[in-house]
């Protein structure tokens, strides 16, 4: 089944003009049905009013649900209690969610839609960097389990994907670095043109210059929606997403999701897919350098500490690991990567020992 199309909107200041957007894409539905904003209090003690504002001002009947802040309650009892408090407040089927916040909020309501009444409308308006250029969009929605992340989830498409970059002004600096790995990921997976830019303009990317925001954010969507388009549900294609993606979630894990924020450990990851690619011969030892320079660019970033031999072992325990195969995406050239399922374990762990000592540097 093709998924339902839907707009991105990306630009600096939109929240203030957000319900017209949502007005033309829910259409009827948004003036006849109650509006739940899902959000949580760092981004609603600064975000909220415009939004709320807007919804006014097109006369939409909303509700403000706060869900508590942080991947700890990305969780099904999240879940429920928001919905809870949806049926309490008249929820129907004509009711529609707008996610205001970043991945978490994102998630937990796009899981929220997809389920409530088996299923209504939703709207994204993501506020961090991640969300904006990542978690928003492709229709992915989930939760975490006690025993790992994202272990449940649907896929349910949003109506709407409203990125307003004013919005990354308040973010904090490290959550905002972290998510720059995420586009630098774009870039290389398939867009060489995002790769040069954060090569050549860090110093501008860094700043949040708005120009650049808006540019690198609709660059990196046009990737992942490409990806995602061709590849609905996961197969082959998609799988190039998650360059950075092995090594990195066995960092993650391995540190309990508590050292590591996700760009951060996928930053590690693609310095680790780059020294596996080269030491395989699947790229030259030039485009390897060159990748591992733009991540370390924009580092700080935190130290690895791990054994090796534990990420390796985790590696086979992801989820994403079938049969025993674990697939890694190495990049071929700036732009360019492949899947390959013949990584050496040997190989895993000279790339993590390196991580260690280049943590040390
Ligand atoms: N569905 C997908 O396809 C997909 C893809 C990638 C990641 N994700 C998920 O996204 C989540 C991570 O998202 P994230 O990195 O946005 O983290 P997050 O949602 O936890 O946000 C990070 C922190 O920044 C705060 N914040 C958000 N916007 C802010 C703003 N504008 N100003 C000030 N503070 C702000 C949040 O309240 C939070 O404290 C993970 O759970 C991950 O699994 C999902
Ligand atoms: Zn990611």
């Amino acid at each position: 089944m093709k998924p339902q199309s839907y707009e991105a909107v990306i630009g600096s200041g939109l929240l203030s003009s957000a319900a017209q957007e949502v007005v033309a894409a829910l259409g009827h539905a948004s003036s006849r049905g109650q509006c739940f904003v899902v959000t949580a209090p760092p981004v609603r003690k600064h975000w909220e009013k415009e939004l709320l504002e807007s919804l006014k001002k097109a006369e939409i009947k909303f509700h403000v649900l706060e869900m508590r802040d942080g991947e700890r309650h990305k969780n099904l009892s999240t879940v429920e209690d928001l919905a809870a408090q949806m049926v309490k407040l008249g929820a129907d089927r004509g009711s529609f969610v707008i996610a205001l916040g970043g991945g978490v909020v994102g998630d937990v309501s796009g899981m929220l839609a997809s389920i409530y009444m088996r299923g209504i409308h939703y709207v994204q308006l993501p506020t961090t960097f991640l969300a904006q250029v990542d978690a928003s969009v492709g229709g992915k929605t989930g939760v975490n389990l006690a025993s790992g992340k994202n272990l449940l989830g649907t896929f349910h498409q949003p109506r709407l994907v409203l990125a307003d970059t004013a919005t990354l002004e308040t973010l904090p600096e490290r959550e905002y670095r972290s998510g720059l790995y995420e586009a630098l990921k774009c870039g290389v997976i398939r867009n060489a043109a995002i790769f040069e830019f954060m090569e050549k303009e860090r110093d501008r990317v860094l700043t949040r210059d708005p120009e650049v925001l808006e540019w690198l954010i609709t660059e990196c969507i046009r990737v992942k929606a490409e990806v995602v388009e061709a590849d609905e549900r996961e197969n082959d294609l998609r799988r190039i997403l998650n360059f950075g993606h092995t090594i990195g979630h066995a960092l993650e894990a391995e540190t309990s999701y508590r050292y590591f924020l996700h760009g951060e450990a996928v930053a590690w990851g693609m310095v680790a897919a780059s020294m596996i690619a080269a030491a395989m011969q699947k790229t030259s030892p030039a485009t390897a350098q060159r990748i591992i320079a733009s991540v370390l660019a924009y580092a700080p970033l935190p130290k690895v500490e791990v054994r090796s031999k534990n990420i390796a072992r985790r590696i086979l325990s992801d989820k994403k690991t079938t049969n025993g195969v674990a697939h890694f995406v190495l990049p071929s050239e700036i732009g360019k990567v492949q899947i390959s399922s013949d990584v050496p374990q040997k190989a895993v762990l000279q790339a993590v020992d390196e991580l260690r000592y280049l943590s040390r540097a």
